[in-house]
């Protein structure tokens, strides 16, 4: 199409055109889908909603906006690190790639690209995430600061592994922030650092944001902020659920909570019934009676101490190389390598 040519490059073909250059990172097993993992969750006592379905365009919008709350240091105290840290980190590592992983809106991932600009290096940026729309948005502000920049968007969930990540030559720095392993417990822990592992050759590094263990008060008021918005971010995935599942859910009915549980070292997120109700799921086909007292448990949030994570890491085939944390163990930057 042609300037000239009467309707032609109008945003929305503009728009279209930026979404159709995200490529679609293929899945390399097959992951539950919506409807099984609420069947599964609901079929549990207590009921159960995995975590994923949080960051719908909503979802993602509030949790933009719990990184600014005043009692949610995780992003500042990780943006922080990255700013005392950058230079050094990437001197380090050299890296030809940075592989982001739930990169979102890639704002953190600026300081590091900065830093690599400062260094000389020709570093390219490849963020991976489920939002092919964030991604969008991402590449073209960072495009607009590094005139010259190679973004690869990518758009897949890393959970279901990584043995489509198209190959790199060179070093690559693989990311990780926002404590967002924290998030995986157990076996898809495992799965998740080992995915990443099977894709690390000698050279390259892993970059881990983790948010230490900590004062219960610090940790609980991290969820429980005073303007409600993990409130309203935590109940969203109940309008996630109506809309996708054809579901009459009364989202009024329910009421956050995040505790923290000092035996696992993690915040554990509700949503508790306040009211007695039948709500249907035409999708499923199915009716659930939800009774006053009783819990879905929506998420949990780990928190780490360096020897913990190596309990994460090590069967993974993966080793801490160096640590970096905010003042008084606030948090803590990670670069792994391979054992
Ligand atoms: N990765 C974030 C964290 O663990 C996600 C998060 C922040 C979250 N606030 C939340 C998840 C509230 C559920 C409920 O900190």
């Amino acid at each position: 199409m042609t300037p000239s040519s009467p309707d032609a490059a109008t945003a929305p073909v503009d728009a279209d055109a930026a979404i159709a250059a995200v490529e679609p990172l293929p899945p390399s097993r097959r992951v539950s889908g919506l409807i099984e993992d609420v069947r599964a969750g609901f079929a549990k006592r207590p009921r159960e909603l995995s975590p994923k379905y949080f960051y719908d365009a909503r979802g993602a919008e509030l949790f933009e906006r719990i990184c600014a709350l005043p009692e949610y240091y995780l992003t500042r105290s990780e943006a922080g690190l990255l700013d005392a840290h950058a230079d050094a980190l990437i001197d380090r590592v050299r890296p030809d790639h940075i592989v982001e992983l739930g990169a979102g809106s890639a704002r953190k991932t600026e300081t590091l690209l900065a830093a690599c600009e400062r260094a000389g290096l020709d570093t390219a940026f490849w963020p991976l995430d489920v939002c092919a729309s964030v991604l969008v948005e991402a590449r073209e502000r960072l495009q607009a600061r590094f005139p010259g920049l190679r973004v690869r968007a990518l758009a897949g969930d890393h959970t279901a592994g990584l043995d489509h990540l198209p190959p790199r030559t060179g070093r690559t720095l693989f990311v990780f922030l926002g404590s967002s392993l924290g998030n995986f417990e157990g076996e898809s822990a495992r799965t998740l650092l080992g995915d990443i592992a099977a894709c690390m050759g000698g050279e390259d590094r892993l970059l881990l944001g983790v948010d230490p263990v900590k004062d219960r008060e610090t940790l609980e008021a991290a969820y429980n902020d005073s303007e409600g918005v993990t409130a309203a971010f935590n109940a969203n995935v109940l309008n996630v659920l109506n809309r996708e599942l054809d579901g009459d859910i009364d989202v009024d009915a329910f009421r956050h909570r995040a505790v923290f549980n000092p035996a696992a070292n993690r915040i554990e997120a509700y949503l508790d019934v306040v009211r007695r109700h039948t709500a249907r799921l035409g999708a499923l086909g199915e009716t659930y009676t939800f009774v006053e007292g009783e819990s879905l448990f929506t998420e949990i949030s780990r928190k780490f101490t360096p020897t913990g994570l190596d309990g994460d890491l090590n069967p993974a085939g993966l080793a801490r190389e160096v640590d970096f944390f905010a003042d008084r163990n606030r948090y803590a930057l990670h670069l792994v390598r391979r054992a």
